[in-house]
């Protein structure tokens, strides 16, 4: 078990690190709809730190550029904070490593923050460089990592730092790892998963974990198209995940408890409703991309998902950005609001989708991690978590 928050000592004049993960989208230069959530999930720890006295040094990514990407620069996500958190007490440093930063973490009065720039202009970030980790941790006297959702990445500022600074759980992260555990240990059941989205390599791995430990498993979005494409059939223009296809073609598609799209709406656009019609799985045309499942699929998704006693989510069902094919996504929605079971949801999209939607607060327990929360479901040992209990 990992030391948290509540067991630092004396904090005063305390330089503490903080990981938090701010990996939130960016829209015309702001947080976008939704965003704002992963910010608000860590002012618990950030008000602990600052109440007792620490002088709080805020570390996170944005993306995944390359190299100094100012479009993935923190200093919105920076703007954002200081609206809801403290705002006259909280800074902001252009720079990480450099004698800018250093001097600015100097002038910390004991109860004020600094937000550094994004950690992954730094490519000996996500390289886990320890000449790297060793200068972070050097800006620290204590770490405390309450960045769960990126906690499955054996990154620097994860897993390099802890092993230079003392290390603390913050209480968003010991939040996540207590509720996700009963979910892992005890869930109840009905239980069912539902996955869509664009990321498929993490999904498929707790499609493999929890195919025989589920009732009902239903998919959409790059894993259902990669699942699809991995057995021969078209599904046109839409993003399939390549390396996946050795995987994706041994897993059983024939369980009585995996549900994939029996109809999908296709566009000719992604952005626009073009052409839009709704096709049976085996009529997909070359030129076309699926946007959004079928009439058929979510009379049978929502079905099902009104009888789980317990709803795990990831991942929307069809493209929500684009009004017209979000209707999957919301029917499910509405299912699960309406579910007398547990109701648990990850990943920013989704969570972005139901906060517009209204529906967030319709759910049991709303996960800050997105491929973290997977594979911490899928009974991973997150590298992350590992680092705060060695
Ligand atoms: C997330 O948003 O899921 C985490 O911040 C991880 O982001 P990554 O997939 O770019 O590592």
């Amino acid at each position: 078990m990992f030391k948290k928050v509540k067991d630092l000592g004396n904090l005063k004049g305390k330089r503490v690190l903080v990981r938090v993960d701010f990996n939130v989208p960016i829209k015309s230069g702001e947080v976008a709809a939704g965003g704002e959530w992963r910010l608000k999930a860590v002012l618990p720890t950030l008000n602990y730190l600052s109440d007792h006295g620490a002088k709080i040094i805020i570390l996170s990514h944005l993306g995944r550029p390359n190299g100094n990407d100012f479009g993935c620069s923190l200093y919105p996500i920076f703007e954002s904070l200081k609206k809801i958190w403290r705002g006259e007490n909280l800074f902001f440093s252009h720079d990480i490593l450099g004698q800018a930063a250093q001097k600015q973490i100097k002038k910390l009065k004991n109860g004020q923050a600094i937000l550094l720039e994004n950690l992954r202009f730094y490519k000996e970030e996500e390289d886990n460089d320890d000449d790297f980790a060793t200068e972070l941790a050097a800006l620290g006297d204590i770490f405390v990592n309450d960045a769960f959702a990126v906690s499955h990445r054996a990154h620097a500022s994860i897993v390099g730092i802890p092993a230079h600074l003392q290390s603390y759980a913050g209480f968003l992260m010991e939040k996540e790892v207590s509720m996700l555990s009963v979910i892992r240990s005890k869930p109840r059941r009905p239980l069912v998963l539902v996955m869509g989205g664009a990321k498929a390599e993490t999904k498929l791995k707790l499609v493999k974990e929890f195919l025989n430990k589920s009732e009902g498993m239903l998919l959409g979005g790059v894993l259902a198209n990669t699942l699809l494409y991995s057995r021969g059939m078209s599904v046109g223009k839409s993003i399939v995940d390549e390396k996946l296809m050795e995987e994706a073609r041994k897993l059983n598609l024939t369980s009585n408890n995996l549900h994939l799209p029996v109809d999908v709406v296709v566009s000719k656009s992604l952005e626009r409703a073009n052409n839009t019609v709704v096709r049976s799985m085996d009529r997909i045309g070359g030129d076309e991309f699926i946007v959004d499942i079928g009439p058929e699929t979510i009379k049978l998704f929502t079905k099902i998902i009104k009888n789980a006693r317990m709803v795990v989510w990831n991942g929307s069902l069809g493209l929500t950005e684009v009004p017209v094919f979000k209707n999957g996504s919301l029917a499910a929605a509405r299912a699960v609001a309406e579910s007398r079971g547990e109701k648990i949801i990850g990943g920013g999209d989704l969570i972005g989708f139901l906060s517009q939607e209204n529906l967030l607060d319709k759910m049991t327990y709303v996960s800050t991690g997105g491929g973290a929360m997977l594979e911490f479901l899928a009974g991973e040992d997150l590298p992350g978590i590992r680092a705060l209990e060695s």
